[in-house]
């Protein structure tokens, strides 16, 4: 079996990247902060199915000293998913320095020190790296200014680590779309949800599924890297 770690896998589109890496005989590494309950019921999910399949990495990805802790305590790694993320809306004009360290830390400071720290443990693996971005890396999305900056830079990030990084290892990122409504300090009507799906072509959010599957393909995708796949049902079509 190869081995994939998901960075914020416990729940959400994280938890459903690891189940489907897993049944496609993936070792999952399920990487989480404040969901450790979630994230050792999942693994306990995966090791019912395949005995010593699956374990759990806990850290705070805003601290560079949980990401050295992480990277040590990788073995060896075919695949690393940096899927975690923050989310919350913030103005430009009321953005503070905390929102920027803290956004920017784990958007974006965090893929490219796993990604740097891991390197050498991938490229003995001919492994890959997937960044987990969004379509409002290109255009930005209102009052959400430091996480469009830090998708922005995961995109080129993208880019920049699949030049430096070939020929052992392939980049590449998946840029969602509208697929599950953000939960708690980002939360939003209903009034705006339904705006958002008339705006998108297929006037539907899309699944956790969808973004499993593209994270999938590229992971079995040989001869590509460097490339970002939008799976947003068509909503940059009419951005
Ligand atoms: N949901 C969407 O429709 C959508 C749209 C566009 C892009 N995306 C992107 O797709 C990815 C997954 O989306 P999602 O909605 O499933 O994400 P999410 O629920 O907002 O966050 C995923 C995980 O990130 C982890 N995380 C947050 N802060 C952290 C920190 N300081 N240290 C370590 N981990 C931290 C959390 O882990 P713990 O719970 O363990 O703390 C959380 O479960 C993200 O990169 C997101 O930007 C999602």
């Amino acid at each position: 079996m190869k081995t994939a770690l998901i960075t914020g896998g416990a729940a959400r589109i994280g938890a459903q990247i690891a189940r489907t890496l897993h049944e496609n005989n993936f070792k999952i590494i399920i990487h989480c902060n404040q969901s450790l309950e979630k994230a050792q019921l999942l693994s306990g999910e995966l090791n019912s199915i395949i005995k010593d399949s699956s374990e759990v990495i806990s850290g705070n990805l805003n601290n560079i000293e949980s990401i050295s802790n992480i990277v040590n305590s990788v073995d060896s790694l075919d695949l690393l998913v940096n899927n975690a993320s923050v989310f919350y809306p913030k103005s430009v004009k009321s953005s503070e320095i905390d929102d920027w360290n803290d956004v920017i830390n784990v958007n974006l400071r965090a893929p490219f020190f796993l990604s740097k720290g891991l390197s050498k443990k991938l490229s003995v693996r001919n492994g890959s790296i997937i960044n987990i971005i969004d379509i409002h890396a290109d255009r930005p999305l209102k009052n959400h200014a430091v996480y469009n900056i830090s998708k922005a830079g995961l995109k080129m990030m993208t880019q920049t680590l699949a030049k430096e990084l070939a020929p052992n290892i392939r980049v590449n990122g998946v840029s969602p779309g509208s697929i599950l409504w953000p939960e708690a300090s980002a939360e939003i009507s209903e009034a705006e949800k339904k705006l958002m799906l008339e705006r998108i072509a297929l006037n539907r959010q899309g699944s956790p599924q969808d973004i499993a599957d593209t994270v999938l393909f590229l992971a079995n995708s040989d001869y590509i890297t460097g490339q970002i796949i939008n799976i947003d049902g068509g909503r940059t079509l009419n951005q």
